[in-house]
């Protein structure tokens, strides 16, 4: 039989949990999907109860994404456990993870429980989430900080309430390697019953992914990980890595094997960090921009005569060459949507025509567009057309700057209808949000506004990305162009359209009722 490490990717529950982050039902589809082209074997798509958006994107993934396992997030009470099968049930397959704090600090702080209330909670929150499905995972959260004794106490109950996988989540990233590897391989001893064992490691310490592998070295098989490290604070546990540390180190893991297809790993964590705002570091292992780059003489000297010289991961299995050039000025839609398709990315109807003319706009500009320059037209055009009829731009002019008052005129349609604004700004940046939000009527507050390039070279695309607040609703919102204060006023746009969208759809989270993990 194989021995297989069960990949549980949580980047759209935990790491949509990261400040700041905000995707909304579109987005996280589009993430989902992805997840599935990567191969995961779960994906954990949101937190149901936490508000009508989770709920409705968390069922809207389980309805459409084939593949992964569909799995949702839930508290022991039963009306929860409710929620969250309502959600996923629509999955072909689906498993409902239930949790509850057991760590003294979180019982006394957060629920007020004793301890028998915690293992009464355990008992009935599992034994409703088998009444809807045979796959149950338990978490006893801030395990890392429960006293041992109680904690196997509580998973004891959960196993013996039907729970099948068993997570240990080091909540607030208190582990150490060797520590964290001792406690997981005592649950496996100690506590009777049929179960997988599971890692949960937030990265506090930076240890996130080193204590996953000593968890996977001890006998979990399945580890939750998030694209990028996404996550609560510092984030968990990086899908790439904790990935390609059993690949590539297989003599440390022999015979485990892992589902994911790695070429899609670049794409992944590309398609993450745009949609949430999120840039990745450029010394990201496996991921970053960086991770095959050699500066000094000696290494690139080295790697020209043979890469394994300083590369211990192909650049190709990683998907880290998409890069190269791939289309021109000359190119025709039909080059362009064939394009597309073989990178995976499978756009149609007005989000592809939309698509089509931003490339051709850019092109005549920049000449040759990248996989990655691509990547970005696609995700901005696809924040842009939705359900609903969204703004574009048919015109916007910038003046002023260094000399003379910044000064922006912007001529958007909707629906046939033309809305028109000038204003005057602090900057041209400035001066062109004004003039958005007065020709949309969305009054919205940046939050948060980060410029940086696709690719290299001068003539690269800049890509902005933003946070938008407004009324209640946060969105991000991300634009490319060769001129920065276009892509910031896209990025406005784009961030303007989606709060549009969300208020048409009531997607709009309320801040006092929310809850989460
Ligand atoms: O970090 C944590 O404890 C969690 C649980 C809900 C599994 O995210
Ligand atoms: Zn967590």
């Amino acid at each position: 039989m194989s021995d297989r490490l069960i990949i549980f990717d949580t980047t759209l529950r935990d790491g949509e949990q990261s400040p700041g982050i905000s995707l909304d039902v579109a987005e996280k589809l589009e993430i989902a999907e992805q997840l599935a082209r990567l191969g995961v074997d779960y994906i954990e798509a949101g937190f149901p109860v936490a508000s009508q958006g989770d709920f409705d994107a968390v069922q809207a993934i389980a309805r459409s994404v084939e593949g992964p396992v569909i799995a949702g997030l839930s508290r022991t009470h039963r009306s929860d456990v409710d929620r969250c099968w309502a959600a996923v049930s629509p999955a072909e397959r689906a498993r409902i993870h239930v949790f509850i704090s057991t760590s003294p600090n979180h019982m006394e702080h957060m629920l007020k429980m004793t301890r028998e209330q915690v293992l009464a909670e355990t008992r009935a929150g599992v034994a409703r989430a088998r009444e809807h499905t045979d796959d149950v995972e338990f978490s006893p959260q801030d395990a890392t900080r429960t006293p041992l004794d109680f904690m196997m106490e509580v998973l004891q109950a959960a196993v013996d309430a039907g729970a099948t996988t068993l997570n240990i989540p080091d909540t607030v990233g208190y582990g150490i390697p060797w520590d964290f590897g001792a406690l997981i391989q005592y649950v496996r001893r100690e506590i009777k019953g049929d179960f997988i064992t599971s890692t949960h490691c937030h990265n506090d310490l930076g240890l996130a992914t080193a204590n996953s592998l000593a968890g996977v070295q001890a006998g979990a098989r399945q580890v939750e990980v998030c694209v990028n490290g996404l996550g609560e604070r510092a984030g968990n546990a990086a899908l790439e890595e904790v990935v390609m540390a059993v690949k590539i180190r297989a003599d440390q893991f022999p015979g485990l094997e892992v589902g994911v297809r790695t070429e899609e790993l670049a794409r992944t964590s590309r398609l993450v960090s745009r949609l949430t705002g999120y840039p990745v570091q450029y010394n990201k292992a496996v991921v970053g921009r960086n991770a095959f780059a050699h500066e000094s003489g000696i290494h690139q000297h080295g790697v020209l005569a043979d890469a394994s010289t300083y590369e211990i991961i192909d650049a190709d299995s990683v998907g880290q060459r998409g890069r190269q050039i791939v289309l021109g000025k000359h190119s025709g839609r039909h080059a362009f949507g064939d394009t597309l398709t073989k990178m995976g990315l499978h756009v149609q109807g007005d989000a592809l025509n939309a698509a089509f003319v931003r490339f051709k706009e850019l092109a005549d500009r920049k000449v040759q567009l990248t996989e990655a320059d691509l990547e970005a037209i696609v995700a901005e055009e696809i924040g842009g057309v939705g359900a609903d009829p969204a703004f574009a731009f048919e015109s916007l002019e910038v003046t002023g700057g260094t000399v003379g008052v910044p000064r922006a005129r912007v001529v958007l349609t909707r629906d046939g209808e033309k809305a028109e604004a000038t204003a005057e700004g602090d900057g041209m940046i400035d001066a062109a949000c004004k003039a958005i939000k007065a020709a949309t009527g969305v009054d919205g507050t940046l939050t948060d506004f980060n410029v940086s390039s696709v690719t290299g070279g001068v003539d690269a695309l800049g890509d902005v990305v933003i946070q938008l607040e407004a009324g209640g609703v946060k969105v991000s919102g991300r634009g490319v162009s060769t001129d920065v204060v276009e892509a910031s006023a896209r990025a406005f746009l784009n961030a303007t359209n989606k709060v549009v969208r969300a208020r048409a759809r009531h997607e709009v989270r309320d801040p006092v009722t929310e809850v989460t993990p």
